[in-house]
């Protein structure tokens, strides 16, 4: 997911490694796409029998899926357009929008966890994954206040991580197999933690070695100790 920088030289990295964010990119569109088009088809009409145990609750679903959907498609424009730098107010703009997008889903997904019939474990995993959404805007949002601008980066990277994670999760629950490691009651609320945490690790797994690999670099051409003056 990450970008690369103006600071990695393009030389410095093999096809493969230049290729890998459009094929990240290319893959993470064709899935979200498809979760898209399935919850639109799903409930865009009033259908009872489509809403299942969300028709009593469909207010809460509403605000959950347009302030979260608004979220999944608006994040991307702010990595993939140059407009960070060449139109900072396009950038803030979007911004604020998707911050407001995912608070109107967060207070949607209140309303879902504190109205569900669904086990403790479940209404945890989901309590946990909007705190999780909050705390990394937070963040994100206060280290940009404070002109930090690679904190803010790094922590809208994590927090967009965790927006996709109901597309995560779907694409865990199509792995062979994997529904038959224990009974769903314990299944589905280990998955939906897994939905957020396992990308957050791989991320910060990869942000680590980009990081290592240009200090060391850094180091090697002499251009100081390598260390940044800002590390989140
Ligand atoms: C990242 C934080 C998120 C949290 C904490 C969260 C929480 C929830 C909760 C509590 C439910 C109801 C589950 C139940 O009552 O059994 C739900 C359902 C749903 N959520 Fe989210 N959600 C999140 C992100 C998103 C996003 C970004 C979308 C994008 C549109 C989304 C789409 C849906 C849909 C479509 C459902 C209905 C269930 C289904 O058809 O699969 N959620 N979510």
């Amino acid at each position: 997911m990450e970008v690369p920088t103006q600071h990695e030289p393009v030389s410095a990295r093999t096809p493969l490694q230049r290729a890998f964010p459009r094929i990240a990119w290319l893959v993470l569109a064709v899935v979200t796409v498809e979760f898209l088009l399935i919850t639109w088809r799903k409930y865009s009409h009033l259908d009872a029998g489509a809403y299942g145990m969300f028709w009593s609750r469909r207010e809460w679903l509403w605000m959950h899926i347009g302030g979260g959907a608004l979220g999944i498609l608006l994040g991307p424009l702010q990595w993939l357009t140059q407009w960070r730098r060449t139109r900072p107010q396009v950038h803030r703009s979007i911004g604020r929008v998707y911050l407001l997008a995912m608070l109107v889903a967060c207070a949607g997904a209140a309303g879902l966890i504190a109205t569900s019939p669904a086990d403790l474990a479940f209404r945890i995993a989901f309590a946990a994954t909007a705190l999780a959404w909050l705390a990394t805007a937070f963040v994100g949002f206060t280290a940009i206040r404070a002109r930090r601008q690679q904190t803010h980066q790094r922590w809208m990277v994590r927090n967009y991580l965790i927006t996709l994670s109901p597309i995560t999760f779907r694409a865990m629950l199509r792995i062979p197999g994997v529904m038959e490691l224990a009974p769903p009651p314990v299944m589905i609320p280990v998955l939906l933690w897994l939905s957020w945490v396992l990308p957050l690790v791989v991320h910060e797994i990869i942000v680590r070695g980009i990081d290592v690999a240009r200090r060391s670099r850094r180091v090697e051409s002499g251009g100081g100790d390598g260390l940044d003056a800002e590390s989140a």
